[in-house]
């Protein structure tokens, strides 16, 4: 492996849950590769966190080997990174455990994703749920990461990750644990569904209309693209104006991200012009973006062999460290060493 800054240690990861979509890629798998070339980077496919939602079980193995090809897909290139699969790592339960020894309640009651995902049924909800943030705390101490490239929606699990290492660090004296940086940015950190831009594109939304999965061919695309909900005035003439237009704001977003131009050149571009030949734009860009992905999952999807190969690879290099980092944790706690 070429040389990487040591001191910098990249580490992110999606759930396979299936319906993978525009907002993983925008928001996080795209920007993932552009830290490859400068620096160690782990991507982990959480298996573990998925079946914290009982839809999730069923198809977990097509699952986790479509997320390991999305990544290889969108350019991660599995010779200078770590890609593997947490439920391989036992390191991950491990240190899930001894954190949530140092995680009062009352930081995981603040936790909005489980309240949403939970419910009104809170009672019945697998406790699971209610400590995932806490095993994804220890997916990215684990390795004593310093930086996590996510999506919007993560910010408050991350914020409980710092917490929890520095309330870790602090009982034991010791700056075992780097406090890991998150790294939210581009204009598509939050991409919204299609059909309501006050709701985040989500891969268990029941309307596949809502989203673009990264497997969709280039007609549902387009026709996607062409249903997408908008209002009925017309196109935006500033970034001021798409304020309370949740929907044109979103469709501007995901056209700046995927052109990697400022939403105010987009806006510029399409002043006065109907919103039909916005939407035919940027069904062509997202065709152009996607559909290489697309094709090359396809493939990938096609040789389990070699992909099977890169996640046992992946999970040799991610046990190194985790198996030398518990070993330290535990000698820092003072547990009896067999
Ligand atoms: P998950 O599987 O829901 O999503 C994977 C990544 O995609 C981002 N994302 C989005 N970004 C923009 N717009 C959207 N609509 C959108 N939907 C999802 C997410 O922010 C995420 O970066 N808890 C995590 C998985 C995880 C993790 C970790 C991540 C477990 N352990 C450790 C980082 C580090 C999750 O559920 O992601």
């Amino acid at each position: 492996m070429e040389k990487k800054k040591e001191s910098k240690l990249i580490f992110s990861g999606v759930q396979p849950t299936g319906n993978l979509h525009l907002g993983n890629y925008l928001g996080a798998i795209k920007n993932w590769v552009k830290y490859q070339e400068d620096s160690n980077c782990i991507f982990c496919i959480v298996d573990l966190h998925a079946i914290t939602v009982s839809e999730n079980r069923e198809k977990i193995l097509d699952n986790t080997r479509e997320v390991a090809a999305a990544y290889i897909a969108s350019g991660i290139d599995p010779n200078k990174n770590t890609i593997f699969v947490q439920s391989n790592v036992t390191g991950h339960s491990e240190l899930s455990w001894i954190l949530s020894c140092h995680t009062p309640i009352g930081w995981l009651n603040r936790m909005t994703q489980f309240k949403d995902k939970a419910g009104k049924n809170k009672e019945k909800a697998p406790l699971g749920l209610y400590s995932y943030p806490v095993l994804m705390a220890a997916d990215i101490l684990l390795y004593k990461s310093t930086h996590v490239p996510v999506g919007e929606d993560q910010k408050q699990h991350l914020e409980l990750s710092r917490d929890v290492a520095q309330a870790f660090n602090r009982y034991y004296n010791q700056e075992f644990f780097p406090i890991p940086e998150p790294i939210i940015t581009g204009t598509a950190t939050r991409v919204m569904s299609l059909k309501n831009g006050l709701n985040k594109m989500s891969k268990s939304d029941p309307s596949d209309q809502s989203r673009i999965n990264l497997m969709d061919d280039s007609i549902s695309i387009i026709k996607k693209i062409q249903k997408a909900r908008t209002d009925s005035e017309p196109f935006p003439k500033s970034l001021e104006e798409m304020d309370n237009r949740p929907e044109i704001n979103n469709l501007i977003n995901i056209f700046s991200a995927l052109s990697e131009d400022l939403p105010q050149n987009v806006v510029a571009q399409y002043v006065g012009k109907d919103f039909k030949f916005f939407k035919e734009d940027l069904s062509d860009l997202v065709n152009q973006k996607i559909s290489n992905i697309s094709t090359e999952m396809h493939k990938l999807l096609k040789d389990l062999n070699y992909l099977d190969l890169i996640l046992k690879k992946g999970c040799q290099k991610a046990n190194e460290i985790a198996e030398k980092n518990v070993k330290d944790l535990k000698k820092i706690i003072g547990f009896f060493e067999a």
